[in-house]
């Protein structure tokens, strides 16, 4: 029989086709997440899921589906599988690197410049119709040439994010949960590698690239809003809870930075409130890998994941390979 395969989301027609070729697919095709309820429903008898940073993917998850084979993140953050856990059951869970690289760079860099020039109050303005004309003193903003771009996890993206400020000319430092180097950072760059507390004092742009662990969840607190220069400014394309949210809004009231650059938040889909209501920050709803190819590819490595699963094969991108040793 042809294994039954749950897609939690509508995501782009290629890889749901792929899919299509070797499984029965059900998609949940209401425009919101799936409720816990009616995930646990609608995959009890699947083989294999293809599921969102928006699920949760725990025991409860896995026992709600007792044929399972597989688990495939339509995501290359992956905080929301308990993969110890599936390992333990021998269950294969995948994520979604490299195909959303370049696209959640490019959307650091949007959110860099956007709110170092201060792009959306001014379009605000525009929209307005009360722009009075062109001023001297309108909306001056932060330099970015030649500024100091600091990277907090210089993996795929962060790495990504780095080589793009070379037409900017700026000096990049990183810092690495794994005290480890980054080869290219170093030979194109001429990157540092430094410790934290000397990237948050030296910077001018901080950029997040690290995956939100137990030892990344609320680095930047109030005591790093403390050390980093008033004139700096934060981007966050990684995870929301890296940030303290509630911190930085203090910080950003208090003037001990001068911007911030968001995609992710603590408490998606909510704000900490206030933060809407300042005008030094730039608010995004998550759509740091929202290209066209981006979220194409990843929907094809996902079904192609969740295919090599279902016949029982290690998939390309695997995050316990060692179930198959
Ligand atoms: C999006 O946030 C992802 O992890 O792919
Ligand atoms: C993170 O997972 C990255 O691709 O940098």
């Amino acid at each position: 029989a042809r294994p039954k395969v749950y897609i939690t989301r509508e995501i782009p027609r290629a890889g749901i086709d792929l899919l299509r070729q070797a499984a029965d697919v059900e998609v949940n095709t209401e425009d919101r997440p799936v409720t816990r309820e009616e995930l646990f429903e609608r995959i009890a008898d699947c083989q294999g899921v293809i599921g969102l940073l928006t699920e949760r993917i725990d025991a409860a998850f896995f026992d709600a589906a007792p044929g399972l084979k597989g688990y495939a993140n339509y995501a290359v953050g992956f905080d929301n599988i308990d993969v110890p856990e599936a390992t333990r059951r021998k269950l294969p869970v995948s994520n979604t690197p490299d195909v959303l690289t370049n696209a959640t760079a490019e959307c650091a860099w949007a959110l860099l410049l956007a709110v170092a020039r201060r792009v959306v109050e001014s379009d605000a303005v525009m929209r307005s119709g009360d722009w009075p004309g062109w001023g001297p003193m309108q909306f001056i903003g932060g330099d970015v040439s030649g500024k100091t771009l600091g990277i907090v996890g210089a993996g795929r993206i962060g790495t990504a994010m780095a080589r793009m400020s070379r037409g900017f000319d700026m000096p990049v430092l990183y810092t690495s949960s794994s005290g480890r180097r980054n080869a290219v950072l170093d030979a194109e760059l001429n990157a540092r590698l430094v410790p934290f507390e000397e990237l948050l004092e030296q910077s001018d742009f901080i950029s997040l690239h690290t995956p939100l662990t137990p030892s990344t969840r609320h680095l930047f607190g109030a005591e790093a809003f403390r050390r980093m220069k008033r004139t700096a400014y934060l981007v966050n394309t990684a995870r929301g809870p890296v940030i303290d949210e509630q911190a930085l809004l203090a910080a950003l009231r208090a003037g001990e930075i001068a911007g911030a650059g968001l995609d992710v938040y603590e408490h998606e889909p909510a704000l900490t409130p206030g933060l809407a209501e300042l005008t030094n920050v730039v608010l995004l709803p998550h759509i740091g890998s929202g290209t066209a190819s981006a979220r194409t590819d990843m929907s094809v490595l996902a079904a192609r994941n969740l295919l090599a699963m279902l016949e029982g094969k290690k998939p390309e991108t695997c995050l316990n390979p060692e179930i198959y040793d």
